[in-house]
């Protein structure tokens, strides 16, 4: 890469974090598909050759939790989810020139090929490391497998990331407390010979990759401290059987796969070369934006390799929208990667914040998060959540979303300021003159136009995608101002010339608009486009375009957006709550009997937020005296408990019910200690029909209030099979 402005003689790629190819896509991933998006459309507009490439990150832990819980084969659940996410993009105008995934041929040769090069180059030892172990499953518990206390922080976290914490990659074995995420069990070490990759010898080079780095400041900044802090090696194999296998076929590799996190960015050098494939090499060439040229990986008594400088001459102008979660793996283990390789380094890192719902923290789990699909289901269309999630703040910063804000500022920016003066201009030009008015457009409107493609160049270089969002609208709020200012409608009888002259610069600016529009509102710049009679698509204009007179004579036009009106973001809101209600007490059946829902994985650009307490609201609907009386509830006292086996949450009890004892399945292996269960009073919902969960009988329901399954019990001495009322 340069540090040349854009647009630059080489070619740019502009990825996005790989979705886990574990669930269904919410606002959380779109926030940061819709800005790399807009900021790729940007950067073509201003003339940079540039593609956008991404794909469905398949493997590890995130996938193989999600499948082994849902009992189906890993790839198959992956390509499920990755031929999902292929749809959905599109439907968001997230247009990516490749999609990959990377479980296909050319990430596993790619990968395989760097990795062989990280060790001709010396920079990979094996090692014996204790890596946590499940006794009862007799097997590894990597990353996902299990949880348990942060060493830095103290917050719980995941096996390989402090997800509620710090945020900090932690290696195997450095986890505190481990606890098995299959059976609740408290985990074993064990030891195991692994690979690992000699990130610490790189923090020279790390460092003056940091210093010339572009982006967000958090992407700078976090990176710095934690190579002050000193950096560990980087263990990039994994006990598991899902995954790229460790190249070679030295019999101690035979059982390890490649941490994900080794394969998943190499997808980005993967997906921009299937690209160069498809429409060649002459057209866009992958080896140009991420090979030198002459393709030599680094040699170990050279480990800077040459200046970042140097080495980014040549190259194209690599720039990754992230996640802020991600940013070490980023910043970091990538940069690391690629410059043993021989690859080129990344120009640019941009980390998005996170979103919250309603103040709290998107939560799968609870359900708590707009839904791609379903938001489109509501025949929203998706210009105005592009719009929202790329303008509400600077891409750093974290988004609250709530339908009103929502409604608030598509009604103020979109409808009142855009569409009203696109309406205005346009229709007064179509009654008054068939189109546009046949005078050259005013100095002062010409300036104007050319200081919004200034303000817009200038963002795309500062990869302020709120500035290119917001171009647009600044621009509309001048026309609707120069109307006002010039009230063409009392000029037309009296001074025809000076009225033909204020409609022709509204013409040019409604042009403008639309070109400035394209990268975050392209389904609706290109209405705008075709209203105008303009020829060809408004996605192939560049920002000059913008200036060129439009056609002289062009249809009535219609009101490019409707107000969301309150009732409509009052019922949006009532969906909403009713949802994440509903799951809650979903989750609180499921809780009793044993069957949790699974957390499904939240992907890159969220913090699930799972600690926030929630007291759910009161049910509307009331029920009579008589149809609580149907329930027949009893106090119980526990006989025996024991875990079931393959079944991480579920017990089987024993329970007395004063007319019988009774088997009943319960989900309170995590939260309980089973052993100490037996003798304890509870409340059992002996009317409730029989189940079956994990092939045995449960014949009633023990009552427990939360997520924690606090059992309920009695305070006397009310004995086995008195009934409760
Ligand atoms: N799937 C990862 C996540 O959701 C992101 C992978 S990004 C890449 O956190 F760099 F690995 F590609
Ligand atoms: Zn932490």
């Amino acid at each position: 890469m340069s540090n040349d402005e854009y647009p630059t003689e080489n070619p740019a790629v502009v990825t996005a974090g790989l979705p886990y190819a574990n669930g269904d896509l919410h606002v959380g991933h779109l926030r940061s598909y819709t800005a790399a998006d807009a900021l790729n459309r940007a950067l073509n507009a201003i003339g940079q050759q540039s593609a956008y490439v991404c794909g469905s990150d398949m493997h590890g832990t995130p996938v193989a939790v999600n499948s082994w819980q849902q009992g189906v084969d890993p790839e198959e659940f992956a390509l499920e989810w990755h031929e999902q996410y292929e749809e959905t993009f599109p439907e968001f105008d997230i247009e990516f020139d490749n999609y990959g995934h990377t479980h296909d041929g050319t990430n596993t040769e790619l990968t395989r090929d760097i990795v062989r090069t990280l060790e001709d180059e010396g920079y990979v030892y094996e090692k014996t490391i204790e890596v946590a172990w499940d006794p009862e499953e007799d097997q590894a518990l990597p990353d996902r497998y299990v949880e348990g206390t942060c060493p830095y922080c103290g917050e719980q976290a995941r096996g390989d990331e402090c997800d509620e914490g710090c945020g900090r990659h932690l290696e195997p074995g450095e986890i505190e407390d481990p606890v098995s995420t299959l059976t609740g069990n408290p985990a074993e070490y064990r030891k195991r010979e692994h690979k690992f990759f000699e990130v610490s010898a790189l923090a020279e080079y790390l460092t003056e990759f940091l210093d010339g780095l572009e982006g967000t400041d958090n992407a700078q900044n976090q990176p710095r401290q934690w190579i002050e802090e000193g950096l560990q090696d980087w263990c990039i194999t994994r006990d598991l059987d899902w995954g790229i296998d460790y190249p070679g076929d030295a019999a101690e590799t035979d059982n390890l796969v490649l941490y994900v996190w080794v394969d998943a960015p190499i997808e980005y050098v993967a997906s921009t070369k299937q690209y160069s494939e498809r429409v060649g090499a002459d057209t866009y060439d992958w080896e140009a934006v991420w090979k030198d040229g002459d393709g030599d990986g680094v040699s170990a008594s050279d480990a800077s390799g040459g200046s970042p400088d140097e080495r980014r001459e040549s190259g194209g102008e690599i720039i990754h929208v992230i996640g802020r979660d991600i940013i070490q793996h980023h910043t970091i283990f990538w940069p690391a990667m690629l410059q043993v390789a021989g690859y080129n380094a990344p120009r640019a890192v941009c980390a998005t914040g996170f979103i919250t719902i309603n103040g709290k923290g998107l939560s799968t789990s609870r359900n708590r998060a707009i839904w791609a699909k379903e938001y489109l289901d509501e025949g929203l269309h998706p210009d105005l959540l592009r719009y929202y999630l790329t303008t509400n703040g600077g891409l750093q910063q974290d988004i609250d979303f709530s339908w009103e804000k929502f409604a608030d500022r598509v009604n103020g920016e979109l409808v009142d300021t855009l569409g009203n003066f696109l309406y205005r201009g346009l229709l007064f030009a179509h009654r008054n003159y068939e189109g546009r008015p046949d005078v050259a457009v005013s100095e002062e409107v010409e300036d104007r136009i050319e200081e919004a493609l200034d303000d817009f160049r200038e963002a795309v270089n500062e990869y302020d995608v709120r500035g290119i969002g917001t171009a647009p609208v600044d621009l509309a709020r001048f026309g609707n101002e120069y109307i006002q200012r010039n009230e063409p409608w009392n000029l037309v009888n009296d001074d025809p010339d000076a009225a033909a002259q204020v409609i022709r610069d509204c013409v040019q600016l409604a042009k403008a608009i639309a070109v400035l529009a394209e990268p975050v509102l392209p389904g609706k710049a290109e209405a705008i486009w075709a209203q105008l009679a303009e020829d060809g698509s408004v996605h192939d204009a560049e920002l000059s375009a913008a200036l060129d007179a439009p056609p002289e004579s062009f249809d009535e036009p219609t009101e490019p957006f409707a107000k969301i009106e309150d009732e409509r973001v009052a019922e949006l809101d009532a969906k909403l709550a009713d949802r994440i209600e509903s799951t809650a007490s979903d989750d609180e059946e499921d809780a009793d009997e044993g069957t949790a829902a699974a957390d499904a994985d939240e992907g890159t650009d969220t913090a699930d937020d799972d600690a926030v307490p929630d007291v759910e609201p009161i049910v509307a609907d009331r029920i009579s005296f008589e149809e609580f009386q149907e329930l027949d509830l009893r106090v119980g006292r526990i006989l025996s408990a024991e875990p079931i086996e393959g079944a991480d949450e579920l017990v089987r009890l024993e329970v007395d019910i004063g007319v019988e004892a009774r088997q009943i399945v319960a989900g309170l292996q995590q939260l309980h200690d089973v052993d100490a269960l037996p003798d304890t009073k509870v409340i059992v919902v002996a009317n409730l029909e029989k189940a079956e969960l994990f092939g045995e009988e449960s014949n009633g329901m023990v009552l427990a209030a939360g997520e924690q399954a606090d059992l309920l019990t009695t305070h006397e001495d009310a004995e086995p099979g008195t009934r409760v009322r």
